[in-house]
């Protein structure tokens, strides 16, 4: 096995404000399959070709944002290296989570930006897991958008600098693209991947802790990004912007809304990523055409709408 250590961000729980409306969004329109409930507050979801037990859950809750994101290590070594290290030269809060069915426990810390990031290697495979002897590429029909897989997320949140060193000089991540603030020095973003995708997660420098920009599923290619559009169009998913592509990763994106707030993403194409590649900066001043391609310009509602 190539790709070793952590291997990628695999569980995220986000807060929403009703779920019938959630249900609607994320499972018929986005087309992500129930699992289950863990308590009458959380439902756990997946994509229809995610291995593992569940990758999503809606927490119902009085404000949109993030829980917490996790990661999936390879085994318990890397994990308790993580720990050790973690709690000798960084000290950020940590906790033990246990309550995710189907996962063994999640070791969370309290990152600089104000998220909770956690590390585990137990997983069950999920109970509706894509057939793997003589498979065909689906069991059921995919329904919605069809997205494969959660794919990343951007957190915003001070101290962005000492998140991505932990990141990078714990996790093992590597740096994919780096968004420069006008001194021409500092991040203002960092783009960081576990294997060879563009980016398993973002972190942007922000006055406020703990925001969720958005969370991203992964389609299979550009054509899967306009059905996505047609899906938004036909029921009234309010567009944040695209379809559109990033200059930053190269993805094929739209931007969109989910009932409380939550930004969502469906993230298609992009490089592969291999970590001898040189990292990519963007100045300051191309930072429009960095987000969004075509356009060259940022949206207001880009730096300023948020949960
Ligand atoms: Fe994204």
């Amino acid at each position: 096995m190539a790709v070793t250590g952590i291997l990628r961000v695999g569980l995220v729980q986000i807060k929403v404000l009703d779920f019938d409306e959630s249900l609607v969004h994320y499972r018929d329109r986005i087309g992500l399959d129930i699992v289950g409930n863990i308590d009458e507050d959380r439902i756990m979801l997946k994509t229809y070709d995610e291995f593992d037990h569940h990758s999503l859950v809606l927490h119902k809750a009085d404000t949109a944002g993030i829980d917490f994101i996790a990661f999936k290590a390879d085994n318990e070594k890397t994990v308790n290296k993580i720990i050790e290290k973690t709690k000798s030269e960084y000290g950020f809060d940590y906790e033990i989570m246990s309550d995710q069915p189907g996962y063994g426990e999640i070791h969370t810390f309290t990152v600089p930006t104000g998220h909770k990031i956690g590390i585990y290697n137990e997983v069950e495979l999920a109970e509706d897991y894509p057939m793997i002897r003589n498979p065909y590429i689906w069991k059921k029909e995919p329904k919605g958008m069809a997205p494969t897989c959660f794919d990343h997320a951007l957190l915003y949140g001070p101290d962005q600098a000492t998140t991505v060193k932990w990141l990078t000089e714990v996790l093992g991540l590597a740096i994919t693209e780096i968004l420069l603030k006008e001194d021409g020095e500092n991040h203002l973003c960092t783009w960081l991947s576990a294997n060879t995708r563009g980016h398993d997660l973002a972190v942007l420098d922000f006055p406020e802790p703990n925001v969720l920009h958005h969370i991203s599923f992964h389609l299979e290619d550009w054509h899967a990004v306009g059905h996505a559009a047609d899906i938004m169009a036909r029921y009234e998913i309010k567009i944040d912007a695209g379809p559109m592509r990033h200059g930053i990763t190269r993805g094929q994106t739209i931007y969109f809304f989910d009932p409380s707030g939550n930004r969502n993403e469906t993230f298609a194409g992009g490089y592969e990523f291999f970590p001898d590649h040189p990292v990519r900066i963007w100045d300051a001043d191309h930072a429009g055409a960095g987000i969004f391609y075509y356009d060259k310009a940022l949206n207001d509602r880009f730096l300023s709408v948020y949960s």
